[in-house]
């Protein structure tokens, strides 16, 4: 069995998100944004993040894998989902969990550009740089943490504790 420790409170995940959602207002101001939510791990920060960002916001979803229900980067990225609808012209804002490796987001960045969107940038929710492999780009973090693995506010471990209102280290215990 695994157990979970208190890393960063919901508090201060939320005062966060707010300082994240003030900052982005004034970047894009008067301007639309386009969200794009990573799921699954993306989707309590996108939510929260964009009732708070103070501009017209529409939303898009996109799947990827590249984990399975593992620990361990494989480096292979697939797309499940792919967006509903066109970026094309459009201010993106990709919104992400966490970058660790960063396979993930460079691979996800590059397709994206290609569909030419007006500008693109990249919001994480946590960083982890000690475990960098691929260089990326991130315009907006909210925390960095060292490298444990992190469960809840949408991370899990093999599906589980994504409900967590605040982000948790996984402990294994044997
Ligand atoms: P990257 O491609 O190595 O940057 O991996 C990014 C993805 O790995 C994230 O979107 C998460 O799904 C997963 N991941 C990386 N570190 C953690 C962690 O500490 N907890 C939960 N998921 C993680
Ligand atoms: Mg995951």
């Amino acid at each position: 069995m695994e157990s979970v420790s208190v890393l960063i409170p919901e508090e201060e995940v939320e005062k966060k998100i707010r300082e994240i959602a003030e900052q982005i207002t004034k970047d894009y101001a008067g301007k639309e944004l386009k969200l794009i939510c990573i799921l699954k791990g993306s989707v309590f920060f996108t939510t929260e993040l964009a009732k708070r960002i103070g501009l017209p916001v529409k939303l898009d979803f996109m799947s990827v894998s590249s984990y399975g229900d593992d620990v361990t980067s494989s480096g292979r990225v697939r797309i499940v989902k792919d967006l509903d609808e066109s970026i094309r012209g459009q201010h993106v804002l990709v919104i992400e969990d966490i970058i660790d490796s960063g396979h993930t987001l460079s691979f996800l960045l590059e397709m994206l550009k290609s569909r030419q969107p007006e500008s693109i940038a990249l919001c994480t929710l946590l960083d982890k740089p000690s475990r960098r492999v691929v260089d990326v780009h991130v315009d907006y973090t909210g925390f960095e943490i060292p490298d444990e693995f992190v469960v809840g506010y949408g991370l899990d471990y093999a599906q589980r504790y994504r409900a967590l209102p605040y982000i948790g280290v996984l402990h294994f215990e044997d």
